[in-house]
């Protein structure tokens, strides 16, 4: 019977006997993207340390495989947007060493609750290759995909940790800040985020793969900023949970001190 696109399908278990991950993958990965990735004059120093911490990185095989019966359902957007998505991908050295992750990460849900609009919840999926889920486990660093669905915003949001977004295919803007315009990236650009940079992620008519690196403080906490209907803001800590997923914890008023060291000015 061909496969459902409207929910979660069962995983494709071509690649249960797949060999298990070379532990050196973080270095090819690290080569990958530097043979990819133009640093610009503002963000070169972040992307040395961010690809340096991935090439010294020491990493362990991961526990979960597709044959464990907590792997999880695929998710619908990607049985339904990464085909294409991984069709389109130009043929980049990071490309080329992150396909084979395509069908092998444990592609899961990032947000969930009642607060989130349904678009984000179901639209926003990740699958980590290094990190506590991943085929590699780290935690010291996290790399791995994201897959937005086509009119999906994941609000503006800080974190301590350096960040990367490198685009696969597809294209997303992303806004440094309130007043700040979004910058449009397209397949084989990047977005370096330092630590406390408040962010936003918006796509349009298209999907979009985009890898992402984490290092320095990975602190599994993730400040979502919030207007409120009397135009203060506040600002929402999600808790990254042992599963990888994240859940919401408490919320207070957005400070001054806190908008000072978050770069939205
Ligand atoms: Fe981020």
């Amino acid at each position: 019977m061909a496969k459902s696109f409207a929910g979660p399908v069962a995983r494709d278990t071509r690649y249960m006997s797949i060999s298990p991950v070379n532990t050196d993958l973080s270095a090819s990965l690290a080569d990958a993207l530097a043979a990819t990735i133009t640093p610009t004059a503002t963000d070169a120093a972040m992307i040395d340390r961010l690809l340096g911490d991935l090439r010294n990185l020491s990493c362990q095989p991961g526990s979960l495989s597709a044959s464990d019966p907590q792997f999880g359902d695929l998710p619908a957007s990607v049985s339904r947007y990464l085909p294409s998505l991984a069709a389109a991908m130009p043929p980049t050295p990071a490309a080329t060493a992150l396909r084979p992750c395509l069908d092998r990460v444990d592609w899961y849900q990032i947000f969930d609750g009642d607060d989130i609009p349904g678009n984000l919840a179901t639209g926003l999926v990740a699958g980590q290759i290094i990190g506590g889920r991943g085929l590699l486990t780290s935690g010291d660093l996290y790399l791995g995909l994201f897959l937005l669905a086509p009119h999906v915003t994941y609000p503006l949001h800080q974190h301590a940790s350096l960040e990367i977004y490198h685009v696969l295919s597809g294209a997303v803007s992303i806004r440094h800040g309130r007043a700040k315009p979004a910058q449009r990236i397209q397949a084989g650009g990047h977005s370096v985020t330092p630590p406390h940079q408040v962010h936003e992620l918006q796509t349009d008519d298209e999907a979009c793969l985009i890898a992402y690196i984490w290092t320095g403080d990975l602190t599994g906490e993730n400040w979502w900023w919030e207007e409120q209907p009397d135009g203060s803001w506040d600002r929402v800590c999600w808790q990254r949970q042992a599963d990888s997923s994240w859940k919401v914890t408490h919320r207070e008023p957005l400070s001054p001190a806190e908008i000072a060291r978050s770069g939205d000015q």
